[in-house]
């Protein structure tokens, strides 16, 4: 499929992004290093799995896939040839990586709070971008925003890194060249600094040595999600999902991820529900 582009006036919006987004760095001026700092081979195992969930578990043939918090496509390069997807992300730097690996796909410049595309999908997918929602009003929206566009009989697949049930501290380390002898490399503590909230923390330094071999060192703090598991199901169920793996006892290749949450738009709707926003 050709590359959409940034939406003409006049054309389903992907949402307008909001002012209040924390604007990291690392999704910003750094997202030229995201393919070093997290290489796309990282995520095919993973991508293997959620392909299946994707396959086998809604009501409906899934053929057409929202990406909500896209990045730099890492996840989509190893579902396009599967999957027919539409990738949204807030970050402008960010959807300009994506298109580079997946010139194929539909890429849009929106929130996954607010974005209305007026068209509904087989089924909505929001990998570890779902990790930069933090509050439960947010969460709420991002479910709405999945449900707004899941076809009927349709699923909704959500992947934070972290659940509050099972939280623990943890230090990691990557990173990755370029055949332009770009080389970057990141060490990160991930921590919580008051576990009554919702949300974790993850101080990260990066180290980024150009072609020229100019070294830079840069330190970022990021806040991320980490809701109860209650707290996921109650706010699928409140969107109109039925929340669910669906999972249970069945082997699907690649790795699964830690967490996984899905939600099942109803075949029919039930009292109070919404009806799609397409
Ligand atoms: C860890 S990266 C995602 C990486 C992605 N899984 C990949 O395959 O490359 C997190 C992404 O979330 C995006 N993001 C954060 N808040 C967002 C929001 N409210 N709506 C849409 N995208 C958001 C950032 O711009 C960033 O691209």
């Amino acid at each position: 499929m050709p590359d959409a582009g940034q939406p003409d006036a006049g054309q389903p919006s992907a949402g307008r992004p909001n002012a209040d987004q924390p604007g990291y760095r690392l999704y910003r001026e750094l997202a030229g290093w995201w393919p070093l700092i997290s290489p796309p081979h990282q995520y095919a195992q993973e991508a293997t799995y959620l392909a299946a969930v994707l396959s086998s578990t809604a009501a409906v043939p899934v053929h057409e896939v929202l990406d909500l918090g896209s990045g730099g496509g890492h996840v989509a390069a190893h579902l396009k040839d599967r999957f027919d997807l539409t990738l949204v992300d807030i970050s402008a730097d960010m959807l300009a990586v994506s298109r580079r690996l997946n010139p194929e796909c539909r890429h849009l410049r929106g929130d996954m709070r607010t974005a209305r595309l007026a068209r509904t999908f087989d089924a909505v997918l929001a990998h570890d971008a779902v990790d930069y929602i933090t509050g439960h009003d947010d969460l709420a929206r991002v479910i709405e925003t999945a449900f707004a566009h899941c076809w009927p009989g349709g699923i909704a697949v959500f992947v934070p890194d972290y659940v509050k049930d099972d939280f623990r501290e943890f230090t990691g380390a990557g990173g990755g060249t370029d055949a332009a002898g770009r080389r970057a490399s990141f060490t990160e503590r991930t921590w919580d600094p008051d576990p009554s909230d919702d949300w974790v923390q993850a101080e990260y330094e990066f180290t980024l040595r150009g072609a020229d071999g100019a070294v830079e060192v840069i330190r970022e703090t990021h806040r991320l999600g980490a809701f109860g598991r209650d707290a996921w199901l109650r706010v699928l169920a409140g969107a109109g999902f039925v929340p669910g793996s669906g999972l249970a006892g069945r082997a699907l290749p690649g790795r699964a991820p830690d967490h996984l949450f899905i939600g099942h738009r109803p075949v029919q709707p039930g009292p109070g529900t919404t009806p799609p926003a397409a």
